[in-house]
Protein backbone atom coordinates (compact mmCIF):
# COMPACT_ATOMS: atom_id res chain seq x y z
CA UNK A 1 0.00 0.00 0.00
CA UNK A 2 1.41 3.46 -0.81
CA UNK A 3 1.82 6.05 2.02
CA UNK A 4 2.00 3.43 4.78
CA UNK A 5 4.96 1.55 6.34
CA UNK A 6 4.19 -1.90 8.31
CA UNK A 7 5.52 -2.37 11.24
CA UNK A 8 5.17 -5.13 14.18
CA UNK A 9 5.62 -5.04 17.32
CA UNK A 10 7.07 -7.88 19.59
CA UNK A 11 5.59 -7.47 23.28
CA UNK A 12 3.46 -5.47 24.81
CA UNK A 13 4.33 -4.78 28.16
CA UNK A 14 5.53 -1.36 30.20
CA UNK A 15 8.05 -0.08 26.56
CA UNK A 16 6.09 -2.03 23.78
CA UNK A 17 2.29 -1.02 25.06
CA UNK A 18 4.22 2.71 25.19
CA UNK A 19 5.35 2.00 21.54
CA UNK A 20 2.01 1.17 20.04
CA UNK A 21 0.24 3.84 22.31
CA UNK A 22 2.69 6.68 20.47
CA UNK A 23 2.05 4.96 17.28
CA UNK A 24 -1.81 5.50 17.58
CA UNK A 25 -2.18 9.04 19.30
CA UNK A 26 1.04 10.68 17.37
CA UNK A 27 -0.51 9.39 13.90
CA UNK A 28 -0.63 13.00 12.30
CA UNK A 29 2.60 13.86 14.08
CA UNK A 30 4.36 11.08 12.78
CA UNK A 31 3.04 11.54 9.59
CA UNK A 32 4.28 14.65 8.50
CA UNK A 33 7.52 13.84 9.82
CA UNK A 34 7.54 11.15 7.30
CA UNK A 35 5.20 11.61 5.03
CA UNK A 36 4.16 8.10 5.23
CA UNK A 37 1.62 6.25 8.08
CA UNK A 38 3.41 3.82 9.93
CA UNK A 39 0.78 1.02 10.07
CA UNK A 40 1.09 -1.33 13.30
CA UNK A 41 0.22 -4.36 11.23
CA UNK A 42 1.16 -7.07 14.15
CA UNK A 43 1.86 -7.04 17.85
CA UNK A 44 3.41 -10.40 19.21
CA UNK A 45 2.24 -11.22 22.90
CA UNK A 46 1.12 -14.63 24.89
CA UNK A 47 -1.25 -12.49 26.75
CA UNK A 48 -4.61 -11.29 25.78
CA UNK A 49 -5.23 -7.59 25.43
CA UNK A 50 -9.36 -7.49 24.24
CA UNK A 51 -9.56 -3.61 25.28
CA UNK A 52 -6.67 -2.69 23.26
CA UNK A 53 -7.94 -0.27 19.91
CA UNK A 54 -5.77 -2.83 18.12
CA UNK A 55 -6.46 -5.89 19.62
CA UNK A 56 -7.39 -7.93 16.30
CA UNK A 57 -4.24 -7.13 15.43
CA UNK A 58 -2.18 -9.21 18.29
CA UNK A 59 -1.06 -12.71 17.40
CA UNK A 60 1.09 -15.43 19.61
CA UNK A 61 2.95 -16.60 16.62
CA UNK A 62 6.26 -14.72 15.59
CA UNK A 63 5.71 -16.65 11.70
CA UNK A 64 2.57 -14.89 10.72
CA UNK A 65 5.21 -11.71 11.15
CA UNK A 66 8.50 -12.66 9.65
CA UNK A 67 6.48 -14.63 6.85
CA UNK A 68 4.70 -11.01 6.03
CA UNK A 69 6.72 -9.84 3.57
CA UNK A 70 4.50 -6.05 4.38
CA UNK A 71 6.00 -5.51 7.65
CA UNK A 72 9.41 -3.86 6.63
CA UNK A 73 10.45 -2.50 10.19
CA UNK A 74 10.38 -5.37 13.63
CA UNK A 75 10.35 -3.42 16.90
CA UNK A 76 11.66 -6.06 19.91
CA UNK A 77 10.47 -4.91 22.73
CA UNK A 78 10.27 -8.26 24.86
CA UNK A 79 13.22 -7.81 27.28
CA UNK A 80 15.59 -10.79 27.76
CA UNK A 81 17.98 -12.57 25.71
CA UNK A 82 15.63 -15.39 24.88
CA UNK A 83 13.78 -15.74 22.36
CA UNK A 84 14.73 -12.13 21.41
CA UNK A 85 18.28 -13.11 19.72
CA UNK A 86 17.01 -15.56 17.67
CA UNK A 87 13.75 -13.39 16.59
CA UNK A 88 15.74 -10.20 15.99
CA UNK A 89 18.43 -12.10 14.13
CA UNK A 90 16.14 -13.80 12.08
CA UNK A 91 14.46 -10.37 11.00
CA UNK A 92 17.60 -8.93 10.24
CA UNK A 93 18.12 -12.10 7.66
CA UNK A 94 14.93 -11.92 5.93
CA UNK A 95 15.81 -8.36 5.41
CA UNK A 96 13.54 -6.69 7.83
CA UNK A 97 14.92 -3.50 10.03
CA UNK A 98 15.05 -4.16 13.86
CA UNK A 99 14.18 -1.69 16.53
CA UNK A 100 15.04 -2.65 19.99
CA UNK A 101 14.94 -1.21 23.31
CA UNK A 102 16.91 -4.28 24.45
CA UNK A 103 20.13 -3.33 26.30
CA UNK A 104 21.21 -7.04 27.66
CA UNK A 105 20.46 -8.04 23.74
CA UNK A 106 22.92 -5.21 22.29
CA UNK A 107 25.53 -5.80 25.28
CA UNK A 108 25.48 -9.14 24.47
CA UNK A 109 24.79 -9.20 20.80
CA UNK A 110 25.82 -6.01 19.19
CA UNK A 111 28.49 -7.20 16.85
CA UNK A 112 27.02 -9.79 15.95
CA UNK A 113 23.88 -8.35 15.04
CA UNK A 114 25.30 -5.10 13.93
CA UNK A 115 27.11 -7.36 10.98
CA UNK A 116 24.68 -8.76 10.04
CA UNK A 117 22.36 -5.49 9.21
CA UNK A 118 25.45 -4.79 7.47
CA UNK A 119 25.64 -7.83 5.45
CA UNK A 120 21.63 -7.69 4.84
CA UNK A 121 21.87 -4.10 4.12
CA UNK A 122 18.74 -3.04 6.90
CA UNK A 123 19.13 -1.21 10.08
CA UNK A 124 19.77 -2.47 13.29
CA UNK A 125 18.81 0.95 15.57
CA UNK A 126 18.93 0.92 19.63
CA UNK A 127 18.40 4.46 20.66
CA UNK A 128 16.11 3.71 23.73
CA UNK A 129 18.57 0.89 25.38
CA UNK A 130 21.04 3.55 26.68
CA UNK A 131 19.33 6.27 28.74
CA UNK A 132 15.55 5.95 27.85
CA UNK A 133 14.21 8.98 26.63
CA UNK A 134 17.56 10.64 26.03
CA UNK A 135 19.00 10.89 23.34
CA UNK A 136 22.73 9.06 23.15
CA UNK A 137 23.38 7.07 20.70
CA UNK A 138 22.28 9.19 17.67
CA UNK A 139 23.91 12.14 18.89
CA UNK A 140 27.23 10.06 19.77
CA UNK A 141 27.57 8.48 16.29
CA UNK A 142 26.18 11.78 13.98
CA UNK A 143 26.58 14.86 16.48
CA UNK A 144 29.98 14.41 17.69
CA UNK A 145 31.34 11.97 14.75
CA UNK A 146 33.97 14.99 14.91
CA UNK A 147 35.39 14.50 18.05
CA UNK A 148 37.72 12.05 19.39
CA UNK A 149 35.81 10.69 22.28
CA UNK A 150 38.61 10.45 25.75
CA UNK A 151 36.00 9.38 28.12
CA UNK A 152 32.16 8.55 28.72
CA UNK A 153 30.78 8.79 32.25
CA UNK A 154 26.86 8.37 33.54
CA UNK A 155 24.08 7.31 35.95
CA UNK A 156 22.44 4.93 33.58
CA UNK A 157 20.23 3.26 35.82
CA UNK A 158 16.71 5.15 36.45
CA UNK A 159 15.80 2.54 39.61
CA UNK A 160 19.47 2.83 41.30
CA UNK A 161 19.24 6.63 41.06
CA UNK A 162 15.88 6.62 42.12
CA UNK A 163 17.25 4.73 45.46
CA UNK A 164 19.98 6.63 46.35
CA UNK A 165 18.19 10.01 46.12
CA UNK A 166 15.09 8.44 48.40
CA UNK A 167 17.73 7.33 50.66
CA UNK A 168 20.10 10.70 50.47
CA UNK A 169 16.93 13.12 50.80
CA UNK A 170 14.49 11.73 52.59
CA UNK A 171 16.68 9.10 54.60
CA UNK A 172 14.59 6.55 53.27
CA UNK A 173 15.73 2.67 53.34
CA UNK A 174 16.66 1.06 50.62
CA UNK A 175 14.33 -1.70 50.45
CA UNK A 176 11.27 0.82 50.61
CA UNK A 177 12.89 2.71 48.24
CA UNK A 178 13.16 -0.41 45.89
CA UNK A 179 9.39 -1.12 46.59
CA UNK A 180 8.29 2.19 45.24
CA UNK A 181 10.85 1.96 42.26
CA UNK A 182 9.03 -1.44 40.97
CA UNK A 183 5.78 0.44 41.72
CA UNK A 184 6.80 3.22 39.41
CA UNK A 185 7.51 0.75 36.12
CA UNK A 186 11.42 1.30 36.71
CA UNK A 187 12.98 -1.37 37.98
CA UNK A 188 13.76 -4.68 36.02
CA UNK A 189 11.49 -7.67 36.19
CA UNK A 190 14.89 -9.46 38.27
CA UNK A 191 15.62 -6.09 40.16
CA UNK A 192 18.63 -7.41 40.64
CA UNK A 193 20.16 -6.41 37.04
CA UNK A 194 19.43 -2.89 38.51
CA UNK A 195 20.61 -3.05 42.36
CA UNK A 196 23.66 -5.48 41.60
CA UNK A 197 24.83 -3.28 38.55
CA UNK A 198 24.32 -5.07 35.58
CA UNK A 199 22.10 -2.46 33.46
CA UNK A 200 24.25 -0.20 34.29
CA UNK A 201 27.07 -2.61 33.07
CA UNK A 202 25.30 -2.86 29.89
CA UNK A 203 24.57 0.16 29.25
CA UNK A 204 28.52 1.49 29.07
CA UNK A 205 29.58 -1.24 27.92
CA UNK A 206 27.13 -0.50 24.66
CA UNK A 207 28.27 3.54 25.00
CA UNK A 208 32.29 1.89 24.90
CA UNK A 209 31.08 -0.48 21.60
CA UNK A 210 30.47 2.68 19.79
CA UNK A 211 32.77 5.13 21.04
CA UNK A 212 35.73 2.82 20.45
CA UNK A 213 34.97 0.80 17.75
CA UNK A 214 35.12 -2.45 19.65
CA UNK A 215 32.56 -4.56 21.23
CA UNK A 216 32.82 -4.25 25.03
CA UNK A 217 31.14 -7.49 26.47
CA UNK A 218 29.37 -7.04 30.71
CA UNK A 219 32.16 -9.65 31.08
CA UNK A 220 34.70 -7.90 30.93
CA UNK A 221 33.74 -5.02 33.09
CA UNK A 222 34.14 -5.03 36.89
CA UNK A 223 30.94 -4.46 38.08
CA UNK A 224 29.37 -3.33 41.41
CA UNK A 225 25.85 -2.41 42.62
CA UNK A 226 24.39 -0.13 45.27
CA UNK A 227 23.49 -2.92 47.69
CA UNK A 228 26.40 -2.19 50.29
CA UNK A 229 26.02 1.61 50.44
CA UNK A 230 24.33 2.39 53.75
CA UNK A 231 23.03 5.68 54.96
CA UNK A 232 25.83 6.16 56.94
CA UNK A 233 28.00 6.39 54.04
CA UNK A 234 25.74 8.83 52.43
CA UNK A 235 26.43 11.27 55.64
CA UNK A 236 29.78 10.96 55.43
CA UNK A 237 30.13 11.78 51.22
CA UNK A 238 28.31 14.57 51.69
CA UNK A 239 30.87 15.68 54.39
CA UNK A 240 33.68 14.88 51.81
CA UNK A 241 31.20 17.07 49.89
CA UNK A 242 29.95 14.63 47.80
CA UNK A 243 26.97 12.68 46.88
CA UNK A 244 26.31 9.12 46.08
CA UNK A 245 25.90 7.37 42.71
CA UNK A 246 26.19 4.57 40.40
CA UNK A 247 28.58 5.06 37.81
CA UNK A 248 29.40 3.62 34.22
CA UNK A 249 32.23 4.54 33.64
CA UNK A 250 34.28 4.19 30.03
CA UNK A 251 38.02 6.23 29.50
CA UNK A 252 40.81 6.30 26.83
CA UNK A 253 44.57 6.10 28.39
CA UNK A 254 47.34 7.18 26.56
CA UNK A 255 48.51 3.84 25.91
CA UNK A 256 45.42 3.56 24.03
CA UNK A 257 43.77 1.15 26.01
CA UNK A 258 40.41 1.35 27.52
CA UNK A 259 39.72 1.78 31.27
CA UNK A 260 36.16 1.01 31.87
CA UNK A 261 34.12 0.16 35.12
CA UNK A 262 30.82 -0.26 36.71
CA UNK A 263 30.73 0.78 40.54
CA UNK A 264 28.78 3.50 43.06
CA UNK A 265 31.14 6.22 43.31
CA UNK A 266 31.47 9.54 45.47
CA UNK A 267 30.74 12.42 43.28
CA UNK A 268 31.84 15.52 43.84
CA UNK A 269 28.81 18.34 44.32
CA UNK A 270 30.25 20.69 41.29
CA UNK A 271 30.10 17.57 39.28
CA UNK A 272 27.62 18.32 36.15
CA UNK A 273 26.30 14.41 37.47
CA UNK A 274 25.49 15.21 41.11
CA UNK A 275 22.00 16.72 40.50
CA UNK A 276 21.01 14.35 38.93
CA UNK A 277 17.91 13.03 41.10
CA UNK A 278 15.37 10.65 40.78
CA UNK A 279 15.02 8.12 38.10
CA UNK A 280 16.72 10.75 35.94
CA UNK A 281 19.73 9.20 33.82
CA UNK A 282 22.70 11.57 33.02
CA UNK A 283 25.19 11.12 30.55
CA UNK A 284 28.57 13.24 29.94
CA UNK A 285 31.06 12.98 26.74
CA UNK A 286 34.07 14.09 26.64
CA UNK A 287 35.41 14.93 23.62
CA UNK A 288 38.53 16.79 22.17
CA UNK A 289 36.73 19.13 20.29
CA UNK A 290 33.89 19.62 22.34
CA UNK A 291 35.08 19.64 25.75
CA UNK A 292 32.09 17.89 28.31
CA UNK A 293 28.68 17.62 26.61
CA UNK A 294 26.20 16.29 29.31
CA UNK A 295 22.66 14.64 28.37
CA UNK A 296 19.80 14.36 30.91
CA UNK A 297 16.59 13.43 30.98
CA UNK A 298 13.72 10.29 31.85
CA UNK A 299 16.31 7.25 32.19
CA UNK A 300 13.10 4.82 32.30
CA UNK A 301 9.70 4.64 31.76
CA UNK A 302 7.20 3.15 29.86
CA UNK A 303 6.59 7.09 27.31
CA UNK A 304 10.57 8.00 27.67
CA UNK A 305 11.62 4.79 26.49
CA UNK A 306 8.86 4.41 24.17
CA UNK A 307 9.79 8.08 22.67
CA UNK A 308 13.38 6.78 21.71
CA UNK A 309 11.91 3.53 20.10
CA UNK A 310 9.37 5.57 17.75
CA UNK A 311 12.15 7.71 16.65
CA UNK A 312 13.81 4.82 15.65
CA UNK A 313 11.22 3.07 13.66
CA UNK A 314 10.72 6.84 11.65
CA UNK A 315 14.51 6.71 11.17
CA UNK A 316 13.99 3.29 9.63
CA UNK A 317 11.53 4.22 7.57
CA UNK A 318 12.87 6.96 6.32
CA UNK A 319 15.81 4.93 5.31
CA UNK A 320 14.50 1.39 4.25
CA UNK A 321 16.62 0.60 1.42
CA UNK A 322 19.38 2.46 2.80
CA UNK A 323 21.94 1.50 5.96
CA UNK A 324 21.98 4.12 8.70
CA UNK A 325 25.95 3.87 9.53
CA UNK A 326 25.70 2.72 12.64
CA UNK A 327 28.51 -0.37 13.81
CA UNK A 328 31.24 -1.64 16.08
CA UNK A 329 33.56 -4.51 15.48
CA UNK A 330 33.77 -7.56 17.30
CA UNK A 331 35.69 -7.09 20.83
CA UNK A 332 38.15 -9.39 22.46
CA UNK A 333 38.72 -7.58 25.66
CA UNK A 334 42.40 -7.07 24.63
CA UNK A 335 41.79 -3.18 24.24
CA UNK A 336 40.80 -3.01 28.11
CA UNK A 337 43.27 -2.66 31.56
CA UNK A 338 42.51 -5.16 34.05
CA UNK A 339 40.27 -3.62 37.47
CA UNK A 340 43.73 -3.52 39.34
CA UNK A 341 45.70 -1.54 37.23
CA UNK A 342 42.57 1.19 36.76
CA UNK A 343 43.58 4.33 38.98
CA UNK A 344 41.09 5.94 41.07
CA UNK A 345 41.22 7.94 44.51
CA UNK A 346 39.18 5.82 47.10
CA UNK A 347 36.63 6.35 50.52
CA UNK A 348 36.79 3.98 53.14
CA UNK A 349 34.67 4.23 56.30
CA UNK A 350 35.85 2.09 59.01
CA UNK A 351 35.88 1.24 62.96
CA UNK A 352 38.79 0.84 65.10
CA UNK A 353 41.19 3.00 67.38
CA UNK A 354 43.43 5.09 65.75
CA UNK A 355 42.29 4.85 62.24
CA UNK A 356 43.37 7.97 60.61
CA UNK A 357 46.91 7.79 61.93
CA UNK A 358 47.42 3.74 60.78
CA UNK A 359 45.36 5.20 57.69
CA UNK A 360 48.26 7.91 56.97
CA UNK A 361 51.20 5.92 57.61
CA UNK A 362 49.83 2.98 54.89
CA UNK A 363 48.33 5.18 52.18
CA UNK A 364 50.15 8.83 52.95
CA UNK A 365 48.52 11.97 52.58
CA UNK A 366 44.72 11.13 53.65
CA UNK A 367 41.57 13.22 54.20
CA UNK A 368 39.83 12.00 57.53
CA UNK A 369 36.37 12.55 59.47
CA UNK A 370 36.22 10.82 62.33
CA UNK A 371 32.89 10.40 64.87
CA UNK A 372 34.03 11.19 68.00
CA UNK A 373 33.89 8.05 70.77
CA UNK A 374 32.92 5.90 68.35
CA UNK A 375 36.10 5.07 66.41
CA UNK A 376 34.26 5.47 63.35
CA UNK A 377 36.07 7.15 61.00
CA UNK A 378 35.96 7.90 57.25
CA UNK A 379 38.79 8.76 54.93
CA UNK A 380 39.85 9.75 51.49
CA UNK A 381 43.22 8.36 49.63
CA UNK A 382 44.81 10.12 46.70
CA UNK A 383 44.30 8.35 43.20
CA UNK A 384 46.50 5.11 42.84
CA UNK A 385 46.36 1.98 40.67
CA UNK A 386 42.77 -0.06 42.63
CA UNK A 387 45.20 -3.57 42.86
CA UNK A 388 47.61 -1.15 45.33
CA UNK A 389 44.45 -0.04 46.97
CA UNK A 390 43.31 -3.57 47.95
CA UNK A 391 46.89 -4.59 49.08
CA UNK A 392 46.84 -1.25 51.56
CA UNK A 393 43.71 -1.88 53.04
CA UNK A 394 44.20 -5.30 53.57
CA UNK A 395 47.22 -4.58 55.33
CA UNK A 396 45.05 -1.68 57.77
CA UNK A 397 42.49 -4.70 58.34
CA UNK A 398 45.69 -6.75 59.78
CA UNK A 399 46.37 -3.86 61.79
CA UNK A 400 42.93 -4.24 64.05
CA UNK A 401 40.95 -2.08 61.96
CA UNK A 402 37.45 -2.96 60.46
CA UNK A 403 37.01 -1.77 57.29
CA UNK A 404 33.03 -1.26 56.96
CA UNK A 405 33.01 0.06 53.10
CA UNK A 406 35.21 1.50 50.13
CA UNK A 407 33.78 3.89 47.45
CA UNK A 408 35.68 4.99 44.83
CA UNK A 409 35.75 8.75 43.96
CA UNK A 410 35.01 9.65 40.30
CA UNK A 411 37.10 12.38 38.70
CA UNK A 412 33.61 13.60 37.03
N1 LIG B 1 15.56 -0.75 34.89
C1 LIG B 1 16.08 0.25 34.01
C2 LIG B 1 16.41 1.48 34.84
C3 LIG B 1 15.06 0.58 32.96
O1 LIG B 1 15.99 1.53 36.00
O2 LIG B 1 17.10 2.36 34.36
C4 LIG B 1 15.59 1.41 31.85
O3 LIG B 1 16.63 0.78 31.15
Amino acid sequence: MNNMVSVAILGHGVVGSGVAEILLTHKQKLFASLGEEIYIKKVLDLREFPDSPIAERFTKDFEEIINDLEIRVVVEVMGGLHPSYEFVKRCLKAGKSVVTSNKELVAAYGAELLEIARQENVNFLFEASVGGGIPIIRPMNQCLVANIVNEVAGILNGTTNFILTKMIEDGMQFEDALRLAQDLGFAERNPAADIEGHDACRKICILASLAFGKHVYPEMVHTEGITRITLEDVKYAEKFGCVIKLIGRVKKLPSGKIDIVTAPMLVPFKSQLANIDNEFNGIMVRGDCTGDVVFYGKGAGKLPTASAVVADIVDCCMHLKQRRFLYWADGKGDNIISVSESEFAMYVRAKGKNVAAKAEALFGSIQSISTPGSHRTAFTTEKMPYGQFIEKINKLAADDVEILSTIRIGDL
